[in-house]
């Protein structure tokens, strides 16, 4: 039988015979041909360590399922994001709804027919759990230097129904976080923070996700972080987590995980108890008494494993994003009259998810510089939704004509990754093709 330390070194020797393209110095090192090599616009940042966890947490885990190593992630999670708690489930999506799901319950709020505010250009399932918890969302327009939500429209919504507020910070680039929080404050607004494109920015110096009464986070393929896929909630209340909990564990009322998952007592030396009196006055085994009305969304223990050693990463990998997102920025303010790209936020130090762009002249579309793009190997993103009631199945939910920025950014704006592993002849590549396209319109 090998120790630890020996299949640990066997992992890594094989890793290391063929590096993941996707890392910092895979791509590098890997020769690239104008044109002809794809520039994903993102895509995981990995290195041997990440599949040296995984294979570990494999072969030594003792639940394949969430446990230790999703607790530990969780743990340093809220560290770096400024808040107490945090619940790993599947997805960011999951984490939305679990968001949502946790105001309907006794033990929080017990909402019912609330309203909640959102902007019209968003993710989908931003927007999604709204609806599938039964609340009503009430759209806004967002403002065009940043795409966020419109500040003035919110004020304007509020009504003595609305009891929340989601949205996500466009690209990693908040919008103005004090006065928003001034009137969360001042309309008793809860807060909810779809952080999911922007681990790793601040707002003065404060994490983004550490903002809301909850956060969610993604750790799909796509973001800052990876796990393959993978969500958290944060929060600082203690109930609050403990329902998030429940809620993504089937709705079970035992809150214990990790190691303490596996102890014979339980973490509150009670397990087998008289749970449900008066009603019930049997022994139970806590695992198997319920408190909410649950779903099964939690994350495969190896997700966790991955994830810790991906936050380690985040820092080193925001100062490169930083760099593409500066280079893209300083080498094509210079067409105003034809391009609005995303403005960063005073007082905002953003970890960019993308570079937007939104065509402003009518001499050519977004169209045109898509295809453009494209047909030169660099993949292009629309902002996701765009306008989210043009979409068949949010159709009812509004007129989409009533949000004219909205139109606009369904119409003219895109993005393109700052993805952190491009070498820099791929960096002036991108740089240099976009420049060349504008030029001829200048
Ligand atoms: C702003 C935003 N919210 C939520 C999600 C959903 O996250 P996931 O893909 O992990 O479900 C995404 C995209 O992935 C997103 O960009």
């Amino acid at each position: 039988m090998l120790q630890d330390s020996q299949i640990r070194k066997l992992v890594r020797q094989l890793v290391s015979q063929s590096l993941p393209i996707t890392s910092m110095k895979g791509l590098e090192t890997n020769n690239f041909i104008p044109g002809k090599t794809r520039i994903q616009y993102s895509g995981p940042t990995w290195d041997s360590k990440e599949i040296e966890e995984a294979i570990f947490a494999l072969l030594r885990g003792k639940w394949l399922s969430a446990g230790e190593n999703v607790y530990n992630f969780e743990e340093e999670f809220s560290k770096f994001v400024g808040k107490k708690y945090s619940v790993m489930c599947n997805s960011g999506s999951s984490a939305n709804l679990l968001m949502l799901s946790a105001l309907k319950s006794r033990r929080t709020f017990g909402f019912k027919e609330i309203e909640v505010i959102t902007p019209v250009v968003c993710f989908p399932t931003t927007v999604a759990p709204i609806v599938q918890c039964g609340f009503k969302p009430k759209f806004i327009d967002v403002e065009m230097d940043t795409l966020n939500l419109d500040l003035d429209q919110l004020e304007r919504a509020i009504t003595s129904k609305t009891k929340a507020i989601i949205f996500a910070h466009v690209l990693g680039n908040p919008p103005d976080m004090d006065r928003l929080m001034n009137i969360c404050r001042k309309k008793k607004i809860i807060l909810l923070e779809d952080a999911c494109d922007a681990l790793g920015s601040n707002w003065r110096g404060k994490p983004l996700g550490s903002f809301g009464l909850m956060s969610s986070h993604s750790f799909y393929a796509a973001h800052h972080i990876t796990a393959g896929e993978g969500g958290m909630v944060s929060t600082n209340n203690k109930i609050i987590a403990d329902v998030i909990r429940s809620m993504a564990w089937w709705g079970r009322a035992c809150t214990c995980v990790g190691f303490a998952n596996l102890s014979l007592k339980g973490e509150c030396g009670r397990r087998f108890s008289k749970w449900l009196r008066p009603k019930y006055c049997g022994i139970l085994d806590h695992k198997y008494v319920y408190k909410e009305i649950g779903y099964n969304l939690k994350p495969l223990d190896l997700q966790g494993a991955i994830g810790l050693v991906q936050l380690k990463k985040l820092l080193q990998l925001k100062k490169a994003r930083q760099r593409i997102f500066k280079n893209y920025y300083d080498a094509l303010k210079k067409y105003p009259k034809l391009i609005k790209m995303a403005k960063p936020s005073v007082n905002a130090d953003a970890n960019w998810f993308g570079f937007s762009i939104t065509v402003i002249t009518n001499r050519f579309s977004r169209n045109d510089l898509v295809s453009y793009l494209e047909n030169r190997s660099i993949q292009t993103r629309n902002y996701f939704s765009g306008n989210i009631l043009f979409h068949t199945p949010y159709a009812y939910l509004g007129n989409p004509h009533d949000y004219p920025n909205a139109c606009q950014v369904m119409e003219r704006t895109f993005f393109i990754g700052v993805q952190p592993n491009m070498s820099d002849e791929m960096i002036g590549y991108v740089r240099d093709s976009l420049d060349g396209f504008l030029k001829r319109y200048q």
